[in-house]
């Protein structure tokens, strides 16, 4: 069980992970989910919607006019209620909805869910009085702080689709986004700590809001106290919501009535608006989140480190967890603000049991070192979760081990800001899971690998073969983008942009990015396979592989890499280092994966949310100019890339 073959673990992982037989005994949900989604898929997700209050029923499950689908027509709900109101109503008022940890060491907020409700139905007065009313887009641009998840849930209650920004874009990228979604309203904030310091939000509102007409009001929530510009278009949070009666009756709106907007790149430069609506996402947001953790609402203590400005946020901090009435935990910061432990701080601290993070901050763990997480009492969780890339199996194994004491295990979760919800992923009392892989579909979700021409294989696209109750309903304003993007690839299938491929156990790995396949001399090698080659090497922390133009071979393979602390710099910069770990690639996959350089770099360019940035890389890699990179967490970091780049010795 020590050293991992790299690549071949892709194809030929043979180690299993049993679950838990305390957890399989009482788990949420048994084997019989498969049966009975296979039996009948909308029977099932009849079901699972019956989870929801509904204030209308639905006439229909489903309505599909390929490529659009109505889930729960005819039915109606409030999205806030359901998430809040209830709850409150069913007694558990004093349940903690939110043990809020600010950055600034002991800042501290617990949100029962009498708090929240009251909160939010302030909110919800406050918005209606500066004048937003149903179907208004409103823009979120907060840090992470109890008032983002009120900001949103009072959207939702009012039938104003949110499109929440991340709060590390751009005033650029805020005035695409209020632009293409032609909102009326920003909620922002003077500004949120990060590494340690008051960060400004409201200057790169004021500089949109300056170019946006559309823009009537901004909300302005006070977090840091620094000084802010103002205009009369602004208005301070606590001035209007405080003031607010502390209830306020919802409106149940349309199952496909627009929950929210939310912007994701795609291969052209202009963001895409990605549209959700009501029932159907609360319905796989609260019974995925449910199923795929186990979640006991009455005892769990449930986190999710994902920012609100993503995906995961919105289905996992917010609306599922919510919809389920857990409680969790909600933190402002970095991983390192206080210390490199300050996760496995607050872990300790409110006896977090389940854990729902990226396989990039798994990585940086590893990097930091496992006596960190030793120092502290990890023993009260029970479920892991991984989300956002594929997770290598030296980062699950470490994961489970140093984590998970070896206990808990992990649910690695594929989906996409498109999809809503999770859609493959193993369940914590069922599966058996392989380290690395989301192991198959979830009940309810048909999946299919095709090759080019569309038809099923066991290595190609991955594609989704039916609708699903959480899927986008579009693209805002721009119907030929969403059928051509998803829907023309391949006839009467969803095409998610990922490579996937089953192995000799039928088990599913995703390879990423398509366009992150590269091809050598005809040769289809993914930049995941020779990631996990390199990891697998005992000096390295991180890499990331890219496919750069080669006159002779087509693509060639260009490994930037970062090496664990305790390795001298002396010794991973020499060229005996990088034919070390090529010779490693060699033998773990083949001599054809051999990367032509290897780069060490101090750190991988990342996007805020944490991805690599490959087609950066790529661009450094093929000596291109640099294109835009506004979404790097840390800019410099490219320059140090490139200028290694430059006195890198390629090897033949
Ligand atoms: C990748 C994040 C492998 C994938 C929820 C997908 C994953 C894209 C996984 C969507 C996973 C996400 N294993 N790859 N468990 N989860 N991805 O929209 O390439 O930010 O298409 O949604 O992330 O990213 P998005």
């Amino acid at each position: 069980m020590t050293e991992q073959p790299g690549l071949s673990a892709l194809a030929t992982e043979n180690r299993r992970f049993d679950p838990p037989a305390e957890l399989a005994a009482s788990a949420n949900v048994t084997t019989d989910a498969y049966d009975d989604a296979a039996k009948d898929r909308l029977a099932f997700w009849a079901t699972q919607a019956e989870r929801l209050q509904w204030e209308q029923p639905w006439d229909e499950v489903l309505d599909w006019q390929p490529p659009y689908a109505k889930w729960f027509v005819g039915a109606t709900l409030n999205v806030a209620a359901n998430c809040v109101d209830r709850h409150v109503a069913n007694g558990l008022g004093q349940r903690v909805a939110l043990h809020w940890e600010g950055e600034p060491e002991g800042d501290r907020r617990t949100v029962t869910y009498a708090e929240l409700h009251k909160e939010v139905c302030q909110a919800a007065n406050a918005l209606t009085g500066l004048g937003v009313r149903a179907g208004d887009r409103v823009m979120i641009y907060l840090p992470m702080i109890p008032e983002a998840v009120v900001a949103m849930l009072a959207c939702a209650r009012l039938g104003a689709p949110h499109s929440v920004v991340f709060g590390g874009f751009s005033a650029q990228a805020l005035v695409d986004r209020i632009t293409d979604a032609d909102a009326r309203f920003v909620i922002t904030a003077d500004g949120g700590y990060r590494r340690g310091a008051p960060a400004a939000l409201k200057p790169a509102v004021d500089d949109a809001v300056a170019r946006c007409p559309s823009i009537e009001k901004v909300l302005v929530v006070r977090r840091t106290g620094q000084d802010v510009a103002w205009t009369d278009k602004d208005v301070w949070w606590h001035e209007v919501v405080g003031e607010q009666p502390e209830t306020h009756t919802p409106k149940a709106f349309d199952s496909e009535h627009p929950l929210f907007l939310l912007y994701t790149s795609g291969t052209t430069g202009k963001p895409k608006g990605i549209l959700h609506t009501s029932g159907g996402y609360l319905t796989q947001a609260a019974w995925t989140h449910w199923a795929v953790f186990d979640l006991k609402p009455e005892t769990d203590v449930y986190w999710c480190t994902a920012d609100i400005g993503w995906v995961t946020g919105h289905s996992y901090l917010v609306y599922g967890p919510l919809a389920n009435g857990a409680t969790q935990v909600m933190y402002e910061g970095t991983p390192d603000a206080g210390g490199q432990d300050r996760w496995w701080s607050i872990v300790e601290r409110y006896g977090v049991t389940i854990l729902y993070t990226a396989p990039t901050a798994i990585r940086t763990f590893m990097k930091w070192g496992e006596d960190l997480p030793g120092k502290h009492d990890l023993t009260s969780l029970r479920v892991l979760g991984s989300v956002g890339e594929p997770i290598n199996p030296e980062a699950w194994i470490w994961y489970r081990r140093v984590i998970g004491g070896d206990r808990c295990p992990i649910v690695d979760t594929w989906w996409q800001t498109e999809t809503g919800a999770m859609m493959i992923a193993p369940l914590p009392g069922v599966t058996s899971c392989k380290p690395g892989s989301a192991m198959g579909a979830l009940p309810g979700i048909a999946i299919d690998v095709v090759d080019g021409e569309g038809t099923p294989t066991k290595a190609g696209f991955l594609t989704l073969n039916e609708p699903w109750p959480s899927m986008l309903r579009g693209i805002w304003n721009d119907d030929a983008r969403y059928r051509e993007t998803y829907w023309n690839r391949f006839e009467g299938r969803y095409f998610a942009g990922d490579g996937a491929k089953y192995d000799g156990d039928d088990v599913l790995w995703l390879l990423g990015r398509v366009d992150d396949v590269m091809n050598i001399s005809g040769h289809r090698i993914s930049t995941t396979e020779v990631e996990s080659a390199l990891v697998s090497h005992p000096s390295v922390a991180e890499a990331a592989v890219v496919g750069a133009a080669d006159a002779t071979t087509g693509q060639a393979i260009v490994a930037f890499v970062t090496v664990k602390g305790d390795i001298a710099d002396d010794i991973s910069s020499g060229e005996a280092f990088a034919k070390e770990l090529r010779d490693h690639v060699a033998k773990e996959i083949g001599p054809i994966a051999k990367p032509r350089q290897i780069l060490i770099t101090p750190e991988l360019p990342k996007t805020r949310s944490g991805k690599i940035m490959r087609r950066l890389l790529r661009d450094v890699a093929e000596h291109r100019e640099l294109g835009d990179v506004t979404t790097l967490a840390d800019p410099t970091v490219v320059n140090a890339i490139n200028n290694k780049m430059g006195s890198a010795a390629a090897e033949d």
